[in-house]
């Protein structure tokens, strides 16, 4: 068997196996390409540096998604609009993205609302230095905490914005339970807290994800 009909045979099972164990579609093609891919990279003969560069990069962008289980990935400018809606005009609002990624919802919020303090937290090196970067570079007012939102006290603020994954909103829920002021305004871009009836519902794009939205509740 030559190393090309053994990559199509190894891809055809892990597609196959991966279409049996019920992962999403986007899955197969991935698996029956991989092996494929792998052997074209072989006989590109590419130096091991390039492979090291580009697994230090990687990690300074996702830095420990095997542990958060959140990749990076950005919200737009419709979300970002249907959160303004929720400051007041004039009201000296304190706002934290957690997981703000390279800062894009941070920037416009502050620069929107001039009396209000709008932090973003995220654990990622590299987006959080672009965010940084672009604060510095633009004159915003918005802050960026390099850093895990785990150990940041979210009773400082009343509006709290996360866009992370299914896996995060469990202990994120917890945390906001235990940490945020009664009736703070805990917002979630696509992933729903399971077990948690949001008291806000909306969609920022048309055939979109929902925003939802909890108002924290009295005795936690
Ligand atoms: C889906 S992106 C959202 C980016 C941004 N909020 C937006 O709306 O465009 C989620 C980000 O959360 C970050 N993240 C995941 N877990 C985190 C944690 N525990 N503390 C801080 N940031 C975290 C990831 O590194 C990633 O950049």
């Amino acid at each position: 068997m030559t190393l090309g009909v053994a990559a199509l045979l190894q891809g055809a099972v892990a597609a196959i196996i991966t279409w049996w164990r019920g992962l999403p579609l986007w899955w197969l093609p991935i698996q029956f390409l991989f092996p494929i891919a792998l052997l074209f990279a072989h006989a590109m003969a590419l130096s091991p540096l390039v492979y090291f560069v580009l697994f230090i990069l990687f990690v300074l962008i996702y830095w420990a998604p095997f542990r958060t289980r959140v990749p990076l990935y950005l919200s737009g400018r419709p979300v970002w609009e249907a959160v303004a809606a929720f400051f007041p005009e004039d009201a000296a609002v304190q706002f934290v993205d957690i997981g703000s990624g390279i800062g894009g919802l941070s920037l416009y919020l502050a620069d929107r609302f001039p009396k209000a303090t709008v932090t973003g937290i995220e654990l990622a090196p590299f987006p959080w230095l672009i965010s940084w970067l672009r604060a510095r570079f633009s004159g915003s007012r918005a802050q960026f905490i390099w850093g895990d939102y785990a150990n940041v006290d979210l009773a400082q603020f009343d509006i709290v914005f996360t866009f992370l994954s299914p896996a995060a909103m469990p202990s994120l829920w917890i945390k906001a339970l235990s940490d945020m002021r009664q009736d703070s305004l805990l917002l979630s871009y696509e992933f729903i807290i399971p077990g948690a009836k949001p008291d806000i519902v909306i969609y920022p794009a048309l055939g979109g994800a929902p925003l939802y939205g909890w108002r924290i509740p009295q005795n936690f």
